[in-house]
């Protein structure tokens, strides 16, 4: 039988900063994972260069049934407190975009600087071993690998969500709470493209690779970066922002003149141009095959002076309030993130421990609580993982 105090399963981001917080306690503690190498997500996110946090992270980033839930965590170890960590370790960084920040170098320098924090603190990890069978016994848990045993004062679920099962994920966390009757928000993939019909693809086949700067809306929330058609349907950072709002059956509004009054423009154009087509008007903001799809979709046709005033009007409200109804997402083959999760109502936002079950905790992904696009679901990990590293 191995005993240790605290017992952690999964080493990626959320599992590892907890297993350091909780080894500088002076803790005993063993991080368990299944896959061959720690932080696999870390490794090929932010196109291996890992987009670690965002420094204008706030909890409004942070998509929950409990929205309040992370504020607490990530007061106590913040973008910046993560900041000082890698530069502690010489590791260089650059803004992209938008406050996202991310290695010059290699996002493997963030798992190097990891797993040298963990030594330090002397926390030892188990990979390759799938566990079951978990049971408490008095205040301890137990359970086992193929070939040994275990048991701990503290057991710490950070085996993340759904996304890219190829890469290790498993509904494990989710099978946990159900085993100890603690509730599981229905998981979703977040993050994530939208895929169209074959019938909608038939008809937008030729935008394909087509990127456009727009803001889209769905259900109250909006984002303002690119949008990017694919073989399969929308991509893109705004898309991908807006897939954690949308639900089956859902509009997408897209306005795909941010900038600009559509209707100001076509009345200067009829007056300075009067007989170009919409067509070629259209096609001086926006890429050639776009401006003629939006012209056919819509059944805009003719010179800028054969067009009155309400007819441009609807011509700008069309560019301004494009309505798609995308037919699903990529799921979570490709989705960066899981919506949903671990029932924050069962957890402690101080500790991370579960209110019915002491001993237990559920950290980063695995629970309810689900980040924007852009360093924020990595703080989450950290910020959680810190906080319950406290107290495990
Ligand atoms: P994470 O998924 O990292 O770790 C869970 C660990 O548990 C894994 O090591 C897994 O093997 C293990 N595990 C699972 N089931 C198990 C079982 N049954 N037994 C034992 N171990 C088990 N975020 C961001 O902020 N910036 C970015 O640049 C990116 N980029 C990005 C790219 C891609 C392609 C993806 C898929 C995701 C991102 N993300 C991201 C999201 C980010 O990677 C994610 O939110 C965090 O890794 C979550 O950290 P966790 O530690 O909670 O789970």
């Amino acid at each position: 039988m191995k005993q240790f105090d605290v017992i952690i399963i999964g080493a990626g981001a959320a599992g590892l900063m907890c297993a350091i917080e909780a080894g500088k306690r002076g803790r005993s503690v063993l991080v368990i994972d299944h896959s061959k190498s720690v932080g696999e997500k870390i490794r090929i996110s932010g196109g291996g260069r890992c987009n670690f946090t965002n420094i204008n992270t706030t909890p409004e980033n942070f998509l929950s049934e409990n929205p309040r839930f992370c504020i607490s965590a990530l007061k106590r170890y913040t973008q910046f407190d993560f900041i000082n960590l890698i530069k502690k370790h010489n590791i260089y960084f650059h803004e992209k975009t938008l406050g996202q920040l991310f290695c010059d170098e290699s996002a493997q320098q963030i798992i190097d600087m990891l797993l040298e924090e963990c030594r330090a603190v002397k926390v030892q990890l188990t990979l390759n071993t799938a566990i079951s069978d978990i049971s408490k016994s008095g205040d301890k848990f137990e359970f086992k690998s193929e070939n040994e045993n275990f048991r701990c004062s503290s057991l710490v679920i950070a085996s993340g969500g759904l996304s890219i099962p190829k890469i290790g994920a498993t509904p494990f966390g989710y099978e946990v709470a159900k085993q100890f009757d603690i509730k599981v928000v229905p998981p979703r993939a977040g993050l994530v493209p939208f895929t169209f019909s074959e019938e909608k693809l038939l008809r937008y086949k030729d935008l394909a690779g087509i990127a456009l700067d727009v803001e889209v809306s769905c259900n109250g929330k909006s984002f303002r970066e690119a949008m990017l058609f694919t073989h399969r349907g929308l991509s893109g950072p705004a898309i991908l922002q807006i897939s954690s709002y949308w639900k089956n059956n859902d509009d997408i509004i897209i306005n795909l003149l941010p900038d600009m009054n559509a209707f100001e423009y076509l009345e200067e154009g009829r007056l300075e141009a009067p007989r170009i087509e919409l067509y070629n008007a259209l096609s001086n903001i926006f890429p050639k095959r776009f401006a003629q799809f939006i012209c056919e979709e819509n059944y805009f046709n003719g010179r800028l002076c054969d067009f009155s005033n309400s007819q441009f009007q609807i011509v700008a409200d069309t560019l301004h309030g494009w309505r798609i109804k995308p037919d699903g997402t990529e799921g979570y083959r490709t989705a960066e993130v899981t919506l949903g999760g671990v029932s924050t109502d069962e957890l402690s936002s101080k500790t991370f421990e579960a209110k019915k079950v002491p001993g237990l905790f559920f950290i980063g992904e695995v629970m309810d609580v689900t980040g924007h696009l852009g360093g924020y679901n990595f703080q989450w990990a950290w910020s959680s993982g810190y906080a319950c590293g406290q107290f495990a």
